[in-house]
């Protein structure tokens, strides 16, 4: 079993803890909140637990290290951790800049360590429908993804909607396009803590001509999870706010009859929802990560991958920066 520490015991990591103790020998816990610690020393008597990261990375026997803290402490631990030669799991994204993940992957590489950010939704049973549909040829061409990630809450003070919740989306929309955007714009605005926008709305173009949009806010009445693929054949929903119907594919599309010499009309056929397997997102990552150590699958691509995502956010964090309020 893979001996693993994991640092930062907050609302998120007690999921990625709760994993890795079940499918790895969770060895040690680390935060900066005394009442964290205690609070993780009584749930988990085996770990060893401390408050100073430097300590846990001190283990010659410690192999990986998880990393849950707020983002803008993601970079520096995570190097510090592939510096002392730990493979690493750090939560989306592993870093702000483009410049600052290009070194964390270049530092896995020389020293042939994994590197995984935490995108979990690439892990999502639905999102693999989706990936399925598209690259199938299912839908025809895709034209246009968007997405919805809103709700009322969670308020973040350290790291804006788009940093927070846009990651998510721009995984996916990367990983079904797979292409690099050479267009982006982002706008919002800060209403709540001066500096962190709390609501963002994205536009991306691709060099195919496919176009995207994301709408991140935690200021809004709807608690929306979705992700709305256009193709030109059918169309496709993930909707992980459906306890059942995830996924529901649309025979809708333009339709060019020759009869109306030349104008756009539309048909509609059947709307139906494929099965969509149950298993737990956060788990299928964790399983991976843990195989990417094991020498399975490609540790290289997870990294660069990753990097993809944090230079389309640079490039939307700087647009956004950009923008009149
Ligand atoms: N993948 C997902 O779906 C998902 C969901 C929520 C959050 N997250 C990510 O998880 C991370 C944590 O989010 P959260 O909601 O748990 O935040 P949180 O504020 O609840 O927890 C963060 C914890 O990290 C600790 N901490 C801060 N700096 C530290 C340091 N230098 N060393 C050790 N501990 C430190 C804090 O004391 C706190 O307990 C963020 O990066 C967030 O983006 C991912």
């Amino acid at each position: 079993m893979t001996r693993l520490g994991q640092a930062g015991l907050g609302a998120w990591g007690k999921n990625l803890a709760r994993n890795f103790d079940e499918i790895a020998d969770l060895a040690w816990l680390c935060d900066a909140d005394e009442s964290r610690r205690q609070e993780f020393a009584a749930r988990y008597p085996s770990a060893r637990v401390t408050g100073d990261f430097e300590e846990l990375l001190a283990d010659p026997e410690l192999e990986a290290v998880a990393v849950a803290t707020p983002v803008p402490t993601h970079y520096e631990l995570a190097k510090l951790a592939l510096e002392a030669g730990k493979h690493v799991f750090v939560e989306k994204p592993p870093a702000m800049r483009a410049h600052e993940m290009e070194e964390l992957c270049d530092l896995a590489e020389e020293r042939d360590l994994v590197l995984m950010p935490g995108h979990l939704l690439l892990y999502h049973p639905a999102v693999n429908m989706l990936k399925r549909l598209v690259d199938g040829g299912d839908l025809g061409d895709v034209l246009c993804v968007y997405s919805n990630r809103q709700n009322l809450g969670v308020i973040r003070r350290h790291e804006n909607a788009l940093l927070s919740l846009g990651v998510h989306d721009l995984s996916v929309i990367l990983y079904l396009l797979e292409e690099e955007p050479t267009e982006v714009w982002a706008h919002g605005n800060a209403f709540l803590n001066e500096g962190v926008e709390d609501i963002v709305f994205c536009y991306l173009r691709f060099p195919s001509g496919k176009i995207a949009h994301m709408h991140l806010s935690w200021l809004d009445p709807h608690k929306m999870r979705k992700i709305t693929v256009v193709g030109r054949e059918k169309m496709v929903v993930f909707d992980d706010m459906e306890l059942e119907r995830k996924v529901t594919v649309y025979d809708k599309a333009p339709w060019h009859p020759s009869a109306t010499w030349g104008e756009w009309q539309t048909r509609s056929g059947d709307i139906f929802s494929p099965k969509v397997p149950n298993d737990e997102p956060l788990r299928l990552e964790c399983t991976h990560f843990l195989e990417l150590v094991a020498g399975e699958g490609d540790r290289r691509k997870a990294a660069r991958d990753g990097l993809l995502v944090v230079q389309a956010l640079e490039a939307l964090q700087a647009s956004l920066v950009a923008a009149p309020a």
